[in-house]
């Protein structure tokens, strides 16, 4: 069994139509949609935005639905100026950006007491979501990279450019690392799949309404495209 979380409506609903015989069961006031998507199993599930809704429902999905492995789908906006609005962008690693235990010595986004500084996605989800956007979306370019997120949603070009000096990100959302946090600490396979929705700067809120819809879309065909090949 697959567990797929978007965090919103508009990000999960293009992938319910596709399913069959679906079973519907409601935890923690989120719905969760059990059945088959294009020959595999999966559990389809809008979390809701931010870190601690997206970490419960990852982890409703292992103690309930014992998933073998967990995919993020979304948006983002981009941290790079070489990743346009409309481009996807596929976890090598995530982190929490608002995570600051500077004081104790901890780099900035390091939990404290925690073995790692990121989490680490799984290269063999990665390299057959890198295959199944080249087929599905030849236009789009397919970057890996890391994904920071945080209670925020970025847009302010200072804020911006910390991301970039800190993390070295490729784009900023706010509940991919909370998925791969819990994901590592259940020792489950995970990726984010993020398409650019804006660019996290001053002009964020204004691009983010007009792309929103295509940058679904094209997150939305590399998911179905994936789940043929698992
Ligand atoms: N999701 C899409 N764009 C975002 C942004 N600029 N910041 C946080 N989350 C986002």
């Amino acid at each position: 069994m697959l567990g797929i979380i978007g965090a919103m409506d508009e990000e999960v609903a293009k992938i319910k139509e596709q399913m069959q015989d679906v079973k519907i069961r409601t935890r923690a006031s989120m719905d969760f949609y059990e059945g088959g998507l294009n020959g595999h199993s999966v559990v389809v599930v809008r979390s809701g935005i931010g870190k601690v809704n997206a970490a419960m429902c990852t982890q409703i999905l292992v103690d309930e639905y014992q998933v073998r492995a967990i995919i993020n789908t979304g948006i983002a906006g981009s941290l790079n100026a070489d990743i346009n609005i409309g481009d996807i962008v596929l976890s090598t690693d995530a982190l929490e950006h608002d995570m600051d235990a500077v004081a104790f010595g901890y780099p900035v986004g390091q939990i404290p007491r925690m073995d790692t500084l990121s989490f680490e996605a799984d290269p063999e989800l990665r390299r057959l979501a890198k295959e199944a956007c080249e087929e599905v979306n030849p236009d789009v370019t397919v970057f890996e990279g890391r994904v920071v997120s945080g209670d925020q949603f970025v847009s302010d070009k200072a804020k911006k450019e910390w991301l970039v000096e800190q993390f070295a990100g490729y784009c900023t959302e706010m509940e991919g690392a909370a998925i791969a946090h819990a994901a590592y600490l259940n020792q489950i396979p995970f990726l984010i799949i993020r398409a650019i929705s804006d660019k996290a700067d001053d002009s964020a809120s204004v691009d983010y309404p007009a792309f929103e819809a295509k940058a679904i879309e094209h997150s939305v065909k590399l998911l179905l495209e994936l789940c043929k090949r698992l």
